[in-house]
């Protein structure tokens, strides 16, 4: 039987993070010995937000070699980046041509991404044409007033408040409309059509399984409905449904900042990240000034104490633990002690990852010939998948 096929990816933005590496590449590893796996560097998605192109090239060498020294074997997987393979871009035009509107609005990425309003269209049109219903109601409630001296009284009142209710509807739908046009007059078509090429990337490469974290599953599960979308129209199971792989080592890593807020490359302070490329003493650094509370004592409790709770879940993640377990292990600690011990464990676990990041990337000779091998083993899946497509389409092609 053939093995199952993985696909993944990160987008080479920079400052690769602990995030990225527990919630993301580290669950990737064991997948290498049970699939045939396929890992790329989503630079056709990074540039859905501006790229400076020196620091985009630096950063696709960057996360290959976060690829490598986390584990991922050039032996075993394919590394390439994306936009070394056309198919992926080729594929996405013709899925785009498969995918209405309607499903790429609902995306909450591209909401947040482009600085939508977090109010649907659809609620603001059922709002508007409830004043239909309310109008109705008025002048029911006003000629009823006009028969009953008490009723006439209220009238009044009546009339104000409906008035008031159905000005304020009105204000609404109007700001909406204004910040909507606002918005998609700037807004650029790429971070639109984005999950289009996500759904290009897997199903060109009749991809089995995804590996991927919380804020990738709305993604996915469009990528499921492209592809039914287009085995419906050629009548043809083509493209298998992906389905998604939640790895139950993976963990979600919140800011040091804010325990409440995810480890992200783009939050503008960069004490809120343990990036890859950290020595031992930005990590102490770090974690020294990341946040706490002012409870005595350590106790694993992510409703009421976040912040503990993550560095808890950092160090288990660290240590191959559990954060109850460490949290028993350090009740009585002053926090100090335990940001100091977590520094340890964080140096010990990521200063081998960091060293061989830094070999690869002096010598990006050999980097790039394996960048080079991967796109070429990426094409040789990708090609006759396309091919394939394209004949189902109805596109002529060369003998
Ligand atoms: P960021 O949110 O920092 O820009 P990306 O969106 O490029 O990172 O995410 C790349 C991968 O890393 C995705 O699979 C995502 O699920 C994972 N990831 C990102 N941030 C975190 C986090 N804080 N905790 C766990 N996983 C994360
Ligand atoms: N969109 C993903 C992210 O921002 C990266 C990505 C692109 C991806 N194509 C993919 C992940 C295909 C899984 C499968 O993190």
């Amino acid at each position: 039987m053939t093995k199952k096929r993985v696909l993944s990816g990160v987008q080479p933005t920079g400052n690769l993070h602990l995030g990225n590496y527990l919630g993301a590449i580290r669950n990737w590893v064991p997948l290498q010995d049970s699939h045939e796996c396929v890992f790329m560097l989503a630079d056709l998605h990074a540039i859905t937000v501006p790229q400076n192109p020196a620091d985009l090239l630096k950063n696709t060498r960057e996360t290959a070699a976060a690829y490598i020294a986390c584990g991922i074997d050039p032996k075993k997987s394919i590394i390439f980046p994306q936009s070394a393979v056309r198919a992926h871009a080729e594929l996405a035009w013709i899925l785009g041509c498969y995918t209405p509107l309607g499903w790429l609005k609902r995306m909450t990425q591209y909401k947040e991404k482009a600085g939508l309003s977090a109010s649907s269209p659809e609620r603001i049109l059922k709002d508007l044409k409830d004043q239909k219903k309310i109008f109705t109601e008025l002048t029911r409630q006003v000629h009823e007033g006009l028969d009953n001296i008490r009723l006439q009284a209220d009238s009044k009142t009546i009339t104000a408040d409906i008035t008031q209710g159905v000005l304020e509807i009105n204000e609404e739908a109007a700001a909406f409309l204004e910040s909507e046009i606002k918005i998609s007059e700037k807004s650029k078509l790429g971070l639109f059509s984005y999950p289009v090429l996500m759904a290009a990337d897997i199903l060109g490469y009749h991809a089995t399984h995804v590996p991927v974290g919380e804020d990738q599953k709305q993604h996915l599960e469009l990528a499921r409905d492209i592809a039914g979308a287009f085995n419906r129209a050629c009548g043809e199971e083509f493209f298998p449904l992906p389905d998604p792989l939640i790895m139950p080592t993976a963990a979600r890593i919140m800011s040091l900042k804010d325990g409440t807020k995810k480890m992200s490359k783009s939050d503008p302070s960069d004490l809120s990240r343990i990036t890859l490329t950290d020595d031992a003493d930005a990590i102490a650094n770090k974690l020294r000034k990341a946040q706490t509370d002012t409870i005595t004592g350590i106790t694993y409790d992510p409703e009421t104490r976040p912040a503990i709770a993550n560095l808890l879940t950092i160090f288990a993640a660290l240590t191959d633990s559990t954060p109850q377990k460490i949290a028993d292990q350090y009740a009585t600690a002053q926090n100090s002690q335990f940001k100091g011990d977590l520094a340890e464990a964080a140096v010990t676990h990521l200063s081998p990852i960091t060293a061989r990041m830094r070999t690869l990337l002096d010598d990006t000779e050999t980097l790039d010939t394996i960048l080079a091998s991967g796109a070429h083993a990426a094409r040789d899946l990708a090609q006759p998948i396309l091919r394939e497509t394209m004949k189902r389409v109805g596109f002529w092609q060369s003998a």
